[in-house]
């Protein structure tokens, strides 16, 4: 069975880890292969909300294997408390038996969050992406696979050169390095492995695997909105590189998009609200960030994005998420263009300076009641248990559907209206 990609098509938290539970009950194995622990996916399966930043999101799955791939970059520490959660949570640790690490993949140190920490320009999550993707495109970063001939002295000055020119006052020691380099020998060393392998042979196999994407389109490094970005590149492109794969394997690509638009951090989002739409979006749809618990930036869907993301992508179907959150709004606006300098444009400009003089064209979806949260569950289950797929829908959400659909010209194969794990529609 070939591999199939999820992939954020805006600016992250679109529900990948909603999507990725779902899909993962008939996955063998759920690979993570790019950015770290600045991700943060979220699955709820009835009084149950389950956060992961490290930890593919099919691991709510017993029987799936799960990979961190090549391309991440991986706190061990964050990975401990996150595993610690989850057998507190009555799981069993999976390290070493159906969860491995990539030989290939970086290694998040302190001194990373310590620089990270003193971002002001980008927003950033703090949590050393950047700066551990920066050590490895130098190519002074630490892997997994070099674990035992880090020289410990070199590091160390080298790290305190740049904490102390960057203006931070922590400093690292050569001793405390070797220390914490032994405890991630120690506390991982089952787990790290050649798992580009471990995915190919499973393919060979003909077991099915997902591609855990993180982050979004638009946060993509080369590809979004630069500078205010991260350090990765989220596509479909590097789904399969990242995790020790050839492109060939992929068959279907899901592209994940609220029915509207949110954004964490800085940088210009050109639909954004600063009206009472947007504190209904932010208000009905929990629009806080689930890693740093920043509020989300809220505004209207735009079709400007996503067609940026789709022809990076090549989607093969969308998943539609959070519709049940427009719920209760007159009007619904979808943006189908930009207004910029006089003129307009259907494709996203390159320079983030040039994107703050697009004024979005909109057209206008008459809108749709608002509903109860078991309102909402109780026509994805009869819509699924009935077969009727979307047609169990409000009628102006079908049209609202529909109008994105046209627009994107790519199918639309499930429709989200709730958090809940049963909480999604299916196209029949
Ligand atoms: P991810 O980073 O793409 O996995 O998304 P996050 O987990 O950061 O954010 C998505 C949020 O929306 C989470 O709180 C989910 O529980 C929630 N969510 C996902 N799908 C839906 C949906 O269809 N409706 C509603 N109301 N919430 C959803
Ligand atoms: P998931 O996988 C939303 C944003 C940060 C910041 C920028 C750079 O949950 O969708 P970084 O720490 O990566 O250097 O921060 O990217 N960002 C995200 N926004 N969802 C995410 O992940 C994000 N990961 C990073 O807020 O603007
Ligand atoms: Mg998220």
């Amino acid at each position: 069975m070939p591999a199939s990609v999820v992939l954020g098509a805006q600016w992250g938290d679109e529900g990948k880890g909603k999507l990725v539970d779902r899909l993962a009950e008939s996955a063998t194995w759920v690979a993570r292969f790019q950015g770290g622990n600045n991700a943060g996916h979220t699955v709820v399966i009835g009084d149950r909300v389950l956060k992961f930043h490290l930890l593919p999101s099919g691991i709510t799955r017993e029987e799936c294997g799960l990979v961190l791939g090549d391309g991440m970059v991986i706190d061990p520490w964050v990975l401990d408390r996150e595993l610690s959660d989850w057998v507190e949570g009555g799981g069993t640790d999976p390290t070493g038996s159906r969860l491995f690490i990539s030989n290939r993949a970086h290694i998040i140190l302190p001194f990373h969050t310590y620089v990270d920490g003193l971002d002001k320009k980008i927003g950033t999550t703090g949590r050393g992406i950047g700066p551990t993707y920066a050590d490895k495109i130098n190519r002074i970063g630490l892997r997994f696979a070099d674990l035992n001939y880090c020289n410990t002295d070199e590091m160390a000055a080298r790290q305190n050169t740049v904490l102390e020119s960057v203006g931070c006052t922590q400093r690292v020691s050569s001793d405390e390095l070797r220390e914490q380099i032994d405890w991630v020998i120690n506390r991982f060393s089952s787990a790290i492995t050649d798992t580009g392998i471990l995915l190919d042979n499973a393919l060979k196999l003909g077991e099915h695997i997902i591609l855990e994407g993180a982050q979004g389109c638009l946060l993509d490094i080369d590809q979004g909105t630069f500078p205010y970005v991260t350090s990765s590149v989220t596509s479909r492109a590097n789904s399969t590189h990242g995790a020790g794969l050839h492109p060939g394997h992929v068959e279907n690509v899901i592209g994940i998009t609220k029915a509207y638009i949110t954004r964490v951090g800085h940088g210009y989002m050109p639909t954004e609200l600063f009206d009472e739409v947007g504190d209904h979006l932010g208000t009905v749809g929990h629009e806080f960030g689930t890693t740093t618990g920043r509020k989300r930036r809220c505004g209207w869907f735009d079709a400007v994005v996503m067609r940026h993301a789709n022809r990076i992508n090549g989607f093969t179907e969308i998943a539609l998420t959070k519709l049940d959150v427009l719920g209760g709004l007159d009007e619904i606006k979808i943006c189908v263009g930009y207004r910029m300098n006089g003129h307009e444009i259907n494709e996203m400009p390159a320079s983030a300076i040039a994107l703050e003089d697009c004024e979005p064209i909109y057209v206008t979806m008459p809108g749709f009641p608002l509903l109860s949260v078991e309102e909402w569950l109780g026509i994805a289950k009869k819509c699924n248990t009935e077969g009727i797929g979307f047609q169990g829908l409000p009628f102006a959400a079908q049209n609202y559907i529909n109008k994105l659909e046209a627009l994107l010209g790519v199918p639309i194969t499930s429709v989200g209206v709730g958090p809940d794990r049963d909480a999604t529609i299916d196209r029949v």
